[in-house]
């Protein structure tokens, strides 16, 4: 089996030390695996996301590309690891979507030339073209959403993290985004509700409830798993669901 690139062993991920919000995880994915990473409201998701790029307490051992996820290798770690956060205003800081998107091409020190195909191929695969010279606090929480997909493939890291990539975008779009995961060949670790993403997207599927891990595994076994999706407060994804159109009277 190729390497492993994420490994948490026993870990528990706190804001208040007395308090974890996760405890006794352990999981390890290897390099070119496509996990979901799937629970409840609450159950942990973007804390885990966020203690893997080190912004997040933990203790136990965490591992990212081989190095132990604390203060000294954070910028070696963040150099490999792409993250798009649940929240994009936490994510775009500079003014201009074009800045944004050309700021990973410009920290690797790329020529001007370099940076300007980097982040055109970027706009191209997310279909933003349009958005090139706009200011990031004008868009819309879709166009805003599909930025941050954006710089993350212009950064072209070893290992993606992804928080609910597909919230706020419309149908288009989300496919859009779909096409993209499935064509990219790193390791991915995506975090959401939109269970059908997932299981368009990761052959495997770690499932949080609030106790940790309540199961890992096949992504199709445990997305068409009813009972075991209900006991978590989750739904088979909406392909597996009957729905019947409201009448009215
Ligand atoms: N900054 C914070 N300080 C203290 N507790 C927090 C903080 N952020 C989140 N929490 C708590 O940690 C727990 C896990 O939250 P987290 O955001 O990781 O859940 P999630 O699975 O991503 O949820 P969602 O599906 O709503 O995005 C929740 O109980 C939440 O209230
Ligand atoms: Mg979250």
């Amino acid at each position: 089996m190729s390497k492993i690139v994420i490994e948490c062993q026993d870990i528990s991920c706190y804001y208040e030390k007395a308090k974890p919000v996760l405890s006794n995880l352990s999981f390890a994915i290897h390099e070119g695996e496509s996990v979901g990473l799937i629970g409840a409201n609450g159950s942990g998701k973007s804390t885990l996301l966020g203690a893997l790029c080190g912004l997040i307490s933990h203790e136990g051992v965490m591992q990212v590309a081989g190095l132990s996820v604390e203060k000294v290798n954070l910028p070696e770690i963040r150099k490999k690891l792409g993250y798009v956060m649940q929240d994009s205003d936490n994510q775009l800081f500079l003014p201009t979507v074009y800045d944004d998107i050309a700021f990973a091409p410009r920290n690797y020190g790329l020529s001007a030339e370099d940076v300007e195909r980097m982040v055109t191929e970027a706009l191209r695969r997310t279909g933003i073209e349009h958005l090139k010279d706009r200011q990031n606090y004008k868009l819309s929480g879709g166009e805003k959403r599909m930025v941050c997909i954006a710089t993350i493939l212009a950064m072209q890291p070893e290992i993606i993290l992804m928080d609910e990539p597909s919230i706020t975008l419309d149908p288009y779009n989300r496919r859009t985004l779909i096409q993209n995961l499935q064509a990219m060949p790193e390791t991915k670790l995506i975090a959401s509700h939109d269970l059908d993403l997932i299981l368009e997207t990761c052959e495997r599927v770690i499932l949080l409830d609030e106790h940790g891990i309540k199961a890992d595994g096949d992504a199709e076994v445990i997305l068409t798993d009813e009972a075991l999706l209900k006991s978590c407060r989750l739904e088979l994804p909406y392909c597996y669901q009957k729905v019947v159109p409201l009448k009215k009277g």
